[in-house]
């Protein structure tokens, strides 16, 4: 089973990008659904049928859902929030202002995605479509899974322990109220449900696909994704240039949206790289319903097989060097070096660019080795260590 993420700014064409995709799939046979986590439901309206929360069938192999992510919130969230709640109360935290505190930005889509996993466990589907939230809350929620390891792997352990030992002490003594077990156990559960996310997600079948339309400010954010998701070990497998405006017959002001979009598609083809780059005009009329789906994806893919499964290594990479030590090395296409920040935090390895961080969990047999040399060289990171005599 292949999963394909589309993501980018908010208008540029994810929807309907997704939805073309879906369709042409079906129609060469693949048992296809398409979802959107976004909370801005727009599959309805792309293929202009009803679409409810478990999935539609709108045309042969072909379903819809359109996830219901505040009840996917409740189900995951709901006692953990309701434990903060209590914690905000008796500090004395207004109830509405405590309840908009426990509400994580981006948790909705998170968990959204574990609608993903369990269409993706049903053994239904050839191919699951995803059609994402714009780009800056779909890499905060996908960091999400990793931060929360993090935490439970460091911290959670030795504080249900300490809760454990002393909760009839603390609660006592502060008048806090204390996390009961079904709150551990919902951290526990959505703990090891993101991480089968992350783990699909990141796997071999899966991959992203970058939507952009020709506008530099659109770019710039395409290629910060592309960065910011190459750190997460997602795999981009291809961009999408939309709304490209068709030269023929061009008045004075088309011909200079036509020059400058061409100036920019050019940029585009040089910085991506490998990455395939499949472009689309500016249709004459929105592509709504499956027959202009179908013509809006057969024109954007051009040939190309848009469900091959993606060549490549994936972004992070861990491998022995001849000399007897590891080479760690995490792809970050388009970061600079002064961007970067790379840090060393007992068994792990902080990779910083810019605003966003990646927390790598070092093997054991790398816990007590001595990094020899850390560099950015042609969009990779590259960082060695030796491992001491203890290590090996
Ligand atoms: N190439 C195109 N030509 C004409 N209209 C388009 C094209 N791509 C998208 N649209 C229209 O633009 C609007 C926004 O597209 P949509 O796919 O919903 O964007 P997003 O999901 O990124 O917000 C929709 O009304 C859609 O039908
Ligand atoms: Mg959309």
């Amino acid at each position: 089973m292949r999963v394909l993420l589309y993501t980018g700014k908010g208008g540029v064409g994810k929807t309907t990008a997704a939805a073309g995709t879906a369709t042409t799939a079906a129609a060469r046979g693949m048992r296809t659904l398409v979802l959107s986590t976004d909370a801005a439901h727009s599959l309805a309206d792309a293929f202009d049928s009803l679409v409810g929360a478990e999935p539609t069938e709108v045309d042969e192999r072909l379903f819809v859902q359109q996830v219901d992510s505040q009840r996917r919130f409740e189900a995951s969230w709901g006692a953990i929030q309701g434990y903060l709640m209590s914690v905000l109360d008796s500090a004395g935290v207004d109830p509405i202002a405590a309840e908009e505190l426990t509400v994580l930005p981006g948790a909705e889509e998170v968990l959204a995605l574990l609608e993903l996993r369990d269409q993706a466990r049903s053994g239904e589907w050839d191919l699951i479509v995803v059609d994402c939230a714009p780009t800056a809350e779909t890499l905060r929620l996908l960091a999400m899974p990793e931060a929360l390891s993090w935490y439970m792997d460091r911290v959670f352990p030795m504080e249900r322990r300490l809760v454990r030992t002393f909760k009839p002490v603390l609660t006592r003594y502060t008048g806090m109220p204390m996390p009961e077990q079904p709150v551990f156990d919902a951290i526990e559960r959505l703990h090891a449900d993101l991480g089968e996310v992350r783990d699909l997600l990141t796997g071999p079948d899966a991959s992203v696909r970058l939507v952009l339309t020709p506008e530099s400010v659109v770019v710039a954010e395409a290629r910060r994704s592309l960065t910011t998701l190459s750190l997460y070990g997602y795999r981009v497998d291809g961009v999408i240039a939309n709304r490209i405006f068709p030269s023929a017959g061009a008045d004075a002001w088309r011909r200079q949206w036509v020059a400058a979009q061409s100036n920019i598609l050019d940029d585009v083809a040089a910085s991506f790289g490998s990455v395939p780059i499949w472009r689309s005009p500016y249709r004459s009329c929105e592509p709504v319903g499956v027959a202009e789906l179908a013509a809006f994806a057969a024109e954007m893919y051009a040939g190309d097989d848009p469900f091959a499964r993606p060549t490549g290594a994936s972004p992070v990479r861990m491998e022995r060097d001849d000399d007897g030590g590891v080479r760690l090395e995490c792809d970050l296409p388009f970061a600079e070096q002064d961007h970067v920040d790379l840090a060393r935090h007992a068994d792990d390895l902080v990779v910083t660019v810019d605003s966003y961080r990646r927390v790598i969990a070092l093997p054991a047999v790398l816990r007590n080795a001595v990094v020899t040399h850390a560099r950015l060289a042609s969009g990779t990171l590259v960082v060695r260590f030796a491992l001491t005599a203890d290590a090996v």
